[in-house]
């Protein structure tokens, strides 16, 4: 049952859309935390992921993570909620081999169980109310088969955190969680395995790879 809020309409307007990965990551800050972002998932597949595979990464927005994927010679459907962003991944990946965009909610997701082999979200828990991230959670476990890489935005209490929390609120993460809370929550699910939280940069604290393992389910 799909849920209200801000980001599940905010990136469906075309011109939000046309202008993310200029607005976002044109900025030596923004350029930064992309390196950054990409360097986490590249050393996460490198080290968790194994070829042949496919990767649902979800939300795709724009594709900018696709390159890391199709480097390492994954395939990859791209998912999105926003035909806006879509037409952007589009324009950047049409007809590139291995790779797919379809439009679909996290909330319910049109797979079977097991669809994929590996599962890849930037930026989007972030954005959830808790009962909505709970259940896009449920849909992700559900329809991967062997590792998710899901990034959270965590409470924290650096300076930059802090700063960016008062400061510079439209930059901040909508609904940060701490980090005991997550663990909880993972250790609490049966049928994942909790693998790894990996910070993604040492001066923020904030922004997290969550790295679980998928467990069989009795008698698969
Ligand atoms: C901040 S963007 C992140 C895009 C991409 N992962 C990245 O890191 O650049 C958030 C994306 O979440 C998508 N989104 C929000 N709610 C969604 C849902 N229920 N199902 C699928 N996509 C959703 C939006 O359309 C938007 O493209």
């Amino acid at each position: 049952m799909a849920a209200e809020y801000k980001a599940r309409e905010r990136y469906q307007d075309q011109g939000i859309a046309s202008n993310y990965d200029e607005v976002r990551f044109q900025s030596w800050h923004g350029r930064l935390s992309h390196r950054i972002e990409e360097a986490g998932l590249d050393a996460a597949i490198k080290k968790y992921f194994s070829r042949p595979g496919n990767i649902l990464d979800l939300p795709c927005g724009t594709g900018r993570l696709f390159p890391v994927m199709i480097n390492q010679g994954f395939d990859v459907v791209g998912g999105d909620i926003s035909e806006a962003m879509l037409d952007c991944a589009r324009k950047k990946f049409q007809g590139k081999a291995g790779v797919s965009l379809e439009k679909m909610d996290a909330e319910n997701l049109p797979y079977p169980e097991n669809h994929f082999d590996y599962v890849t979200s930037y930026r989007l828990m972030t954005h959830l109310p808790r009962d909505v991230r709970r259940r896009v959670l449920d849909e992700m476990i559900r329809v991967a088969r062997k590792i998710l890489v899901l990034n959270f935005h965590f409470k924290v209490f650096t300076p930059l955190y802090v700063f960016n929390r008062f400061f510079r609120k439209n930059n901040c993460p909508a609904y940060p969680v701490p980090e005991t809370e997550i663990r909880r929550e993972f250790e609490e699910r049966k049928n994942v395995r909790l693998l790894e939280i990996r910070k993604l940069s040492w001066y923020e604290r904030s922004s997290a790879l969550v790295i679980l393992e998928k467990r069989p389910r009795q008698g698969d």
